[in-house]
């Protein structure tokens, strides 16, 4: 069955065409992805130094169709082909939502397919499941989006068991915060990493917080006020601003990894996931290999592309839920604000 994915939570219109059958039969599609495309709406926010919702949904509302086709044509294949739509039901920015919901509910309407709202973060979550080999349930998780950061248990589709969580910012929020600080755009995550770059190890060193004392919760506002503090009354050059950007970097990875090598030890998983935009970010992605790699734990990213925004994960979470006898949804359904603790396994999610 092939399954359109459509993601319009925030500021990137995703498209995807997804192709379960793919996996039985081998290649290049082997995960199952058929085509995707991201448009991303950086530029347009940019000058606003964040996203505007208004701004946002009429874009997605310009871009989705063009972007459909697109997908459909690089996978050669026809609307008549496709099995059903998943979008993204929520979390979000309401009226970007709500672009993605009504034209998927448009479509499927049009050709008797059935309609699946997917939870974003839940896409975000099972999104290294798109790689190869796959992960096996049960696995341990580190959720660091813009948004989110948390620790969970993954012992099937739907069932989440939270571990931990951020008091305060998330990782990426801090990300972006710092490197508005520093005179950096935004989406400030992949900026800030490429300034660390150039930083010289030492001349900073902020706080792991929330390291010293057991627990799998995570505080990060306090960083940024640490590099603020640090930062007073000096000159920020080029250099001072690199040196900075590597210590923060540096703080908060430590502290992602320390934190999530306890999750480990504390569910006895034997695969830690790691995934969400922050997940891009190359150190990162290299430390947690290496603890990975002395405890024994296979770590398993998504592509970097599949990081961040995507609509991918929106198809894949389609295809699990579709698969495992949860139904389409016959309402055009947008949820600004929706826990992960709401959702349930496929067959208890059942709609009549
Ligand atoms: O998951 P995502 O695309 O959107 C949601 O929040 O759902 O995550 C975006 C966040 C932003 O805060 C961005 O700055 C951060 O991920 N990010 C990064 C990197 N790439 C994206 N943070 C650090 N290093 C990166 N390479
Ligand atoms: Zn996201």
């Amino acid at each position: 069955m092939l399954i359109l994915g459509l993601e319009t939570s925030c500021d990137e219109t995703g498209v995807a065409l997804y192709d379960a059958a793919a996996l039985e039969r081998g290649g290049a599609a082997a995960d199952g992805l058929l085509a995707h495309v991201v448009h991303s709406q950086t530029d347009l926010h940019a000058a606003y130094g964040g996203v505007v919702p208004e701004l946002a949904s009429r874009d997605h509302v310009r871009r989705i169709v063009p972007l459909v086709r697109e997908v459909l044509t690089r996978a050669g294949r026809h609307t008549e082909a496709l099995g059903a739509v998943a979008y993204t039901e929520g979390p979000g920015l309401a009226g970007a939502l709500l672009v993605g919901a009504a034209f998927g509910h448009a479509l499927a309407l049009a050709g008797g397919l059935p309609a699946i709202g997917i939870h974003h973060l839940e896409g975000h979550l099972l999104s290294p499941l798109l790689g190869r080999p796959a992960p096996a349930f049960p696995f341990a998780a580190l959720l660091v989006s813009g948004g989110h950061t948390q620790l969970m248990r993954v012992d099937g589709v739907g069932r989440y068991r939270l571990l931990g969580e951020t008091q305060d910012d998330a990782a990426g929020e801090a990300f972006d915060k710092t490197a508005k600080l520093l005179g950096l755009g935004y989406p400030g995550g992949p900026q800030l990493a490429a300034l660390a770059e150039r930083g010289r190890p030492g001349v900073f060193n902020f706080p792991r917080p929330m390291t010293e004392r057991p627990g799998l919760d995570f505080s990060f506002s306090g960083l940024k006020t640490a590099v603020v503090v640090a930062l007073r009354g000096r000159t920020l050059d080029d250099q001072t601003r690199a040196d900075a950007a590597l210590a923060f970097e540096e703080a908060v990875v430590d502290t992602l990894v320390m934190k999530s090598k306890r999750a480990i030890e504390a569910t006895d998983a034997r695969t830690l996931v790691v995934a969400g935009g922050v997940g891009a970010n190359r150190r990162l992605r290299t430390r947690m290999l290496a603890m990975g790699e002395r405890h024994g734990v296979r770590v398993a990213y998504p592509r970097p592309e599949f990081c961040t925004d995507n609509a991918a994960m929106i198809a894949l979470l389609g295809h699990l839920r579709l698969s495992a006898g949860q139904r389409g949804d016959l309402a055009i359904s947008a949820r600004a604000r929706w826990s992960m603790s709401e959702l349930v396994p496929p067959a208890a999610g059942l709609q009549s």
